[in-house]
């Protein structure tokens, strides 16, 4: 290792997170990355790694997209952060495009810095406009580390933090199980239902056909709002711009963020409907923060958002999907006693393996072998796998060559 790269590793260890360094290392993960470029990144000791987790979609145009960077550069030519407190032209065309491109009646945007602090907005939402304050979620999903969003989330972050809210106030409900969502929404006293459209933490399992527009039907009859999380499988990812609307379910609430940011300045917004979004006309001040919807980041925002609708860019999406998923189904059937299946909606894939612990052990081997993808941390059996929307034929052929190289490697190394 070299002695920039210690250095680096030193100092974030004594510094910044001596907990997540400490946990990489013991995996025998060390990267500290330098160059990034597409879909590639490089360690700063030189290692080069195809980025196949994208930090959950962040980088779904590619690290760096020149077209980003360029409108980026443009919009700072002009201007900043802005103000929060009064109108501005990027963040209300920003609106108005997300307007447009959002199926139903999701009219309003309210912007944020981080997908947490857009989901602690949607809840905060859901409890103003139905005046109630328990909210369902998926068991071990995801939604962020921030206030209602962590309360949301797995016991095990809430918990540390003290931050599992009033008994009964935060329910969590098994994946795919219309009759344990039934039973939390039976008291009428729900506030919102907040699902991941297809749960990243989880592995990336599939919605039941009919499960998610059962859960929608729930909530018109119980008075609940329906809240699709739509940070990781917006924008494109899953074939559709939101995955949501290949389920037949007009969600009440929508969050995106992650790859709206483009990967170079923090953006992420809530969308919310005209029949709950009362409190924007009550207060203007009802949610206030700094940088949500920094005017920079609405200027990248926009252009992320035209890239990502671009017919070619929509087919050269369906046409990765389809060749990596092939390859991959036929590397399966050459080692099926390891490699078990693959999930599949788009370019959200979940590869999951016959080990419990079999999709950590192929992220160590994985990174040995130059492909970055990561275990899904409520099911290290299944690897998130996460190609970007403008990956080519030939990056798709290395990714199944490292891949296959990879899985031999891991093999190996438990034979
Ligand atoms: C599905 C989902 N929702 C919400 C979040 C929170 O986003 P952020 O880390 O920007 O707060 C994440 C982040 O990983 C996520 O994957």
């Amino acid at each position: 290792m070299s002695e920039e790269k210690r250095r680096v590793l030193d100092l974030a260890e004594q510094y910044v997170c001596p907990g997540r360094v400490r946990t990489f290392r013991g995996l025998g993960v060390d990267l500290v990355i330098g160059r990034r470029e597409g879909y590639r990144i490089w360690d700063l000791d030189g290692q080069e790694l195809l980025d196949l987790h994208l930090n959950g979609g962040v980088f779904n145009l590619g690290h760096r997209n020149p077209e980003l960077v360029a409108t980026l550069r443009d919009a700072l030519e002009t201007l900043d952060v802005g103000n929060h407190h009064f109108p501005s032209a990027a963040r209300a065309e920003l609106g108005e495009t997300l307007a447009r491109l959002t199926p139903g009646d999701l009219h309003y945007s309210v912007f944020a810095s981080g997908g947490g602090e857009a989901i602690d907005l949607a809840l905060k939402t859901a409890r103003h406009a139905t005046k109630r304050r328990k909210i369902v979620s998926i068991a071990k999903g995801y939604h962020g580390h921030t206030g209602l969003a962590l309360a949301a989330g797995d016991e095990r972050f809430s918990r540390m933090f003290l931050s599992q809210g009033a008994p009964g106030e935060f329910v969590q409900v098994p994946w795919n199980d219309p009759d344990a969502m039934a039973a939390a929404l039976s008291g009428d006293d729900v506030a919102a239902v907040l699902i991941e459209t297809i749960p990243a933490t989880l592995g990336f399992p599939m919605p039941a056909p009919g499960y998610l527009a059962r859960v929608k039907a729930l909530c018109e009859r119980r008075g609940a709002l329906y809240v699709a999380d739509e940070v990781q499988t917006g924008l494109g990812r899953t074939g559709t711009l939101w995955a949501i609307e290949q389920q037949d379910v007009e969600p009440d609430i929508l969050v995106t963020g992650k790859g709206l940011s483009g990967g170079l300045y923090p953006i992420a917004a809530t969308l919310l409907s005209r029949r709950v979004a009362g409190w924007l006309d009550e207060d203007g001040w009802g949610h206030v923060s700094t940088f949500g919807g920094a005017e920079v980041g609405c200027r990248v925002a926009q252009r992320v958002l035209e890239i990502t609708t671009r017919p070619a860019v929509v087919a050269n999406a369906k046409e990765t999907s389809q060749h990596l998923s092939d390859g991959l189904e036929a590397i399966r059937r050459r080692h099926p006693e390891w490699f078990v299946e693959v999930r599949r909606a788009g370019l959200v894939m979940g590869l999951r393996f016959a080990d419990p612990q079999g999709a950590m052990r192929m992220t160590r081997a994985l990174y040995e072998s130059g492909l970055w993808a990561m275990f899904a941390a409520h099911d290290p059996s299944v690897l998130q796998f996460k190609p970007g929307l403008l990956a080519d034929a030939a990056l798709r052929d290395e990714i199944l060559a490292r891949f296959e190289a990879g899985l031999e490697r891991c093999k190996a190394s438990l034979a």
